[in-house]
């Protein structure tokens, strides 16, 4: 059983959500403006930027490596750039917390050049696979000492000549298409990525945005990404959409609670992120797109959210790398939903913040939904209306467990309590707020002192 800590939070089932609500900004976008304007000659200023503990990691990070990063008063961050190969030695070790999306990108850039940096994370972070990053990197020259399984801690030196490289990714991962990458800022000549499938395209879209020359076509080997090295990168403004993956929670929420009817602005819809909306649509929700427009490069829209009635549906495996995080409460709008939805090709969640395959299928049996889950995918039978929910649930580190089993609770018959709320605000900072301001009852569990400030 887990504990009930100070940080646990419950979700009463609660009647329906209305309002307006702005979602905090994109988590991906953060990290690259962050990383990109510590490379860019000049200041780069973000508006938007999410103030999560995994980006404002980051931002401690450039930091460490040389780069300014400061934030002003209206809220907007402000990062002086030092070039490419104008990072300087850290003085300590670089600690990432929870984050894949900051260790994997920052090792790329530190491979750029020959700087030696000790990297490490939190309890979740340390038994990641870090080998899918550190093996492409020491082909282009970088040396990597890491503990056992390529797992955090470890060090990388960057070498003094590095070599781009052309890569096939074993794997579907923006990460490592994005580490590799970065890296390749610092090698002379071109460096190519081969995606068989496409991930997440925002390094190629704001490297573009800071004067990089990034090419992408399509060929009978994949998606091929190739980028010029040595490229000098201008500072330029970035203006952060709100994070389509986090926006996922409450949108599933007023989906779920009947009579609902929310509005969430300025949504990011990068086409490469939208399979879950794409997934929901299918199932019979009501989402409208309202003002679609082009902010900084990527789409954005308000999206209008009504109460549903949900299907189920198959989720075919090729849309997996543009919902990849969106798994979580897509499963929980599916034990919603009537009949059985079937979603394949899930490999990637077994290695995410938490075993996010095994955490569901736990969660979900423990909140009375029938589910089976195998090696690669998970079969959710819906019940067609509200689940008996009751549970206690371990989030094991992970934000997005967490936050898909409080949307649960809030639809289900019966409380749903989190062990552990904390890790929220990896990615979702003031998420219990926003949800209780649209109408959603969330409180902490009796016998449980607030945490301390
Ligand atoms: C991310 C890529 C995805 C995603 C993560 C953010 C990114 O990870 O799960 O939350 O910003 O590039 P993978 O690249 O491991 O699939």
């Amino acid at each position: 059983m887990p504990e009930i800590s100070a940080t646990a939070l419950t979700a009463l089932p609660s009647q329906a959500l209305r309002g307006t609500a702005a979602i905090p900004g994109d988590k991906s976008l953060s990290h690259r403006a962050l990383m990109f304007g510590a490379l860019a000659v000049g200041e780069t200023r973000i508006e938007g930027l999410l103030e999560g503990e995994d980006v404002l990691n980051t931002a401690k990070a450039m930091a460490a490596l040389g780069a300014e990063v400061e934030r002003d008063d209206a809220g907007c961050w402000r990062v002086q750039g030092v070039g490419i190969g104008g990072l300087s030695q850290p003085e300590d070790v670089l600690d990432f917390g929870n984050s894949g999306t900051g260790v994997r990108l920052a090792l790329g850039l530190i491979a750029s050049q020959p700087l030696t940096v000790m990297v490490t994370g939190d309890a979740s972070l340390r038994r990641r696979p870090m080998s899918r990053v550190t093996e492409p990197l020491t082909r282009m020259g970088a040396t990597v000492i890491a503990r056992e399984g390529g797992r955090l801690p470890l060090t990388l030196a960057g070498p003094r000549t590095l070599l781009p490289i052309r890569y096939r990714l074993p794997v579907p991962s923006a990460q490592v298409k994005s580490a590799i990458l970065l890296a390749g800022l610092g090698a002379p000549g071109e460096t190519t990525v081969i995606e068989p499938e496409a991930t997440r395209d925002h390094t190629e879209n704001l490297l573009r945005h800071f004067g990089a020359e990034v090419r992408v076509r399509d060929s009978a080997e994949g998606r091929l990404v190739t980028l010029r090295g040595q490229p000098e990168l201008v500072a330029a403004p970035v203006k952060v959409p709100a994070d389509p993956s986090s926006a996922a929670f409450p949108l599933v929420a007023a989906l779920l609670l009947p009579g609902s009817d929310i509005t969430l602005r300025a949504v990011g819809l990068n086409p490469l992120r939208t399979g879950l909306f794409a997934s929901l649509l299918e199932m019979g929700a009501e989402l409208e797109e309202l003002d679609r427009r082009v902010e900084a490069g990527e789409w954005v829209a308000d999206v209008r959210v009504r109460a549903s009635r949900l299907t189920a549906v198959e989720i075919p495996a090729a849309r997996a790398p543009s919902m990849i995080d969106e798994y979580p409460i897509l499963a929980v709008a599916a034990a919603f939903a009537e009949g059985r939805t079937v979603m394949t090709g899930l490999k990637e969640l077994r290695v995410k913040e938490s075993d996010r395959l095994a955490a569901m299928a736990k969660g979900l049996a423990a909140c009375g939904v029938v589910v089976e889950e195998g090696e690669d995918y998970l079969i959710v039978e819906g019940t067609g209306g509200p689940v008996p929910g009751g549970a206690l649930i371990e989030a094991d580190l992970d934000h997005r467990i967490a936050m898909a089993f409080l949307v649960l609770g809030l639809a289900a018959r019966e409380p749903v309590t989190i062990d552990d709320a904390a890790p929220i605000d990896t990615s979702f900072p003031g998420f219990a707020d926003l949800l209780t301001r649209l109408g959603a009852q969330l409180t902490r569990p009796e016998g449980t002192a607030a945490p301390a400030a």
